[in-house]
């Protein structure tokens, strides 16, 4: 696989091609990936969740994240290599670039961060330092708290259009992506359209420009919990490489999210 860079993504975003992306944790599995040509991955704090088995992804920290992006940018020398910021790790612009940084020299391309337009600062700053940004909004499971729970987010008009209004900001404010966890089909178009950025979804119907998936997720092997949006590529290839190539496939086709995988 070619080395990849944003700029990939924002040609892809112009032709219309999807792409998808997964999260990845060790060198083992970024290998696979990068051998079937996956373009993008994210060391996600949902490792919180499926390596460590907690409830949540509160207690996971910079240093942890830290630790698997070395790992995963090991197994994938060439993928644009996402690395999330966690919880209370970018409370202030200040804290966020000096955590950034640990990240970045860890080998990431890029870092998430969750919130809405009270990030604006913070991605103003991190993007003038050299720090590229992707904004996650929706279901940001940071604020598990907040809400209550794993919600849908987005549903009423109100808060639609704050959504619409959020991301517009933050890409104002330097996001390269845009991230949409858990979010009606509907509401993610709007937000897709709206964008010059590219922007993926999770739990966001088949209208975002690519899609990503938690890798334990996409072989059905999280330890709790399996979320209606996400599919198990493993059972019906029987292969690990396989269900990898069939999960890029059906995104790039537009055959994945389907109906059955899509919040109305
Ligand atoms: O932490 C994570 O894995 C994520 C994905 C669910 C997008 O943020």
């Amino acid at each position: 696989m070619k080395k990849i860079t944003i700029n990939d993504l924002m040609k892809w975003k112009k032709e219309g091609r999807k792409f998808a992306t997964s999260t990845a944790y060790d060198a083992s599995f970024s290998s696979l990936f990068e051998s079937q040509s996956m373009p993008l991955l994210l060391v996600g704090d949902s490792l919180g969740m499926v390596l460590q088995g907690k409830n949540d992804t509160l207690a996971v920290t910079v240093d942890e994240i830290a630790y698997h992006t070395r790992c995963v940018r090991a197994g994938s020398p060439n993928c644009l290599l996402m690395a999330d910021m966690p919880f209370m790790s970018y409370s202030t612009p200040e804290q966020a670039c000096m955590n950034a940084a640990t990240l970045m020299q860890a080998g990431a391309n890029m870092v998430k961060l969750e919130g809405s337009d009270w990030l604006v600062d913070t991605v103003r700053m991190l993007t003038e330092r050299a720090v590229p940004v992707c904004a996650h909004l929706g279901l940001t499971p940071q604020s598990v708290n907040i809400f209550g729970g794993y919600k849908v987010q987005g549903r009423d008009q109100k808060n639609a259009d704050k959504m619409v209004r959020d991301a517009l900001a933050l890409q104002d404010a330097g996001a390269q992506i845009i991230l949409l966890e858990c979010v009606p089909a509907e509401l993610a178009q709007r937000i897709t359209e709206a964008l010059d950025v590219p922007v993926i979804g999770i739990g966001a119907g088949n209208v975002t420009d690519g899609q990503i998936l938690v890798m334990h997720d996409m072989f059905g092997i999280s330890a709790n919990y399996m979320p209606k949006f996400s599919k198990n590529f493993l059972e019906e290839t029987g292969d690990m490489r396989k269900a990898v190539a069939k999960y890029i496939a059906d995104v790039e086709s537009g055959a994945f999210p389907d109906d059955a995988h899509t919040i109305a």
